[in-house]
């Protein structure tokens, strides 16, 4: 016997199949599950006054009502981070999770610190009474294939994007003097630093208007791009002047897309770091070291990956809502000019 959809007994039956998993998964085993209780696989159904379809129909509108209940009660927001396995990029995924996002660590080629990464977010929140989830994926965003299928990826994996952190970059292999440096560097400097978050961006931002559009309801008030990029934005190295060309180019995307954004309710920063101890900067640690010893920075002593995290933390919890275009300085004070 067929018993309309909109009756108490239906609903009863779908509460049933709300263990599963992800919404896709959900759809599919409740509509299978309504079909088997109520006997009407197909079209004529012996006493049955409801076509297979119509309840598939039903079937989707009220998960899709109830997913909108579920994004009510808790749903957690999601943050893509590029370059997250180590250095600031892992420190801001651990700054994230405390704070309840779930996550995907990009990186270049170091998957074992990525899992660890993943491993020590999920730890992190927990302490901070969050339960999260952390994923892993493998990209190089100097390619544009990999930067689909880092998008891709995370539609999949979460179905929503609040925040974007372009964080990946690389100094040159070797510092050479700009007399001397190579042509080849310098193209590897630019695909990975400026090419890389541009086109992320653009794809970033494109799903980001979609879901405005498709009405996916935000976690928060803003959606979020953020743009790591360095003091040598405009501090002359003359021994990378790649590197320095490079993050002076990327200095440029966050008003470019500020000003783009802003009418769909995205917010667009820069977090500009100063001299901060990972892997990168550990080959120059003794010259650091020395000046920061004297007086390099106001605030005198290294930068750690979780000072850039907390300022990225600060962001994703809304504290900036009617700033965008922005650079927050995280350099001890670096930028001040003193007399
Ligand atoms: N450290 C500083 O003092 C400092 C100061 C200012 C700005 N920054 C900027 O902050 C960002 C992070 O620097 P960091 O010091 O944390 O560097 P890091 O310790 O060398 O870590 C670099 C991260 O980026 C990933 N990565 C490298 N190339 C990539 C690519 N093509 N595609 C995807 N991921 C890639 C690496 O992945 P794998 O682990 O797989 O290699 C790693 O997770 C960079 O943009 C850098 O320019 C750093």
């Amino acid at each position: 016997m067929c018993v309309p959809p909109h009756t108490l007994e239906f609903r009863r039956a779908l509460t049933d199949v709300d263990e599963y998993g992800c919404l896709k998964k959900r759809f599919e085993q409740a509509t299978i599950a309504v079909l088997r209780r109520f006997a009407c696989p197909g079209r004529n159904a012996p006493g049955c006054s409801i076509l297979a379809g119509e309840i598939t129909h039903a079937v989707g509108k009220y998960l899709l009502f109830k997913r909108r209940e579920i994004y009510s009660v808790r749903v957690n927001p999601v943050a893509l981070i590029t370059g997250a396995s180590r250095g600031i990029g892992r420190g801001i995924a651990l700054e994230l999770a405390k704070i309840g996002y779930d996550l995907i660590l990009n990186f270049a080629s170091n998957a074992a610190a990525a899992r660890q990464t993943a491993a020590d977010c999920v730890a992190q929140a927990k302490e901070a009474g969050q339960k999260i989830q952390a994923e892993i994926f493998q990209a190089d965003v100097a390619s544009a294939a990999d930067r689909l299928k880092l998008i891709d990826h995370t539609k999949k994996a979460f179905g929503r994007l609040d925040l974007l952190v372009n964080n990946a970059g690389v100094a040159p292999n070797a510092r050479a003097d700009i007399l001397e440096a190579t042509e080849e560097s310098f193209d590897r400097l630019i695909a990975v630093n400026v090419k890389g978050p541009y086109f992320l961006t653009q794809l970033a931002a494109r799903w980001m208007i979609e879901q405005r559009r498709t009405g996916v309801p935000p976690v928060s008030g803003t959606l979020k791009i953020i743009t790591v990029s360095s003091i040598s934005a405009y501090t002359a190295s003359t021994n990378r002047g790649d590197y320095c060309v490079s993050k002076a180019a990327l200095a440029m995307l966050t008003p470019l897309f500020a000003a783009r954004l802003a009418e769909h309710g995205i917010n667009v920063y820069e977090i500009r770091p100063g001299v901060i101890a990972t892997d990168m900067t550990r080959p120059v640690k003794d010259k650091y070291d020395k000046l920061i010893a004297e007086g390099l920075t106001p605030i005198q002593r290294w930068g750690t990956p979780e000072d850039v995290g907390r300022a990225v933390a600060a962001i994703a919890r809304d504290m900036l809502p009617f700033s965008t275009g922005e650079v927050i300085n995280v350099d001890g004070g670096f930028h001040l000019r003193r007399l």
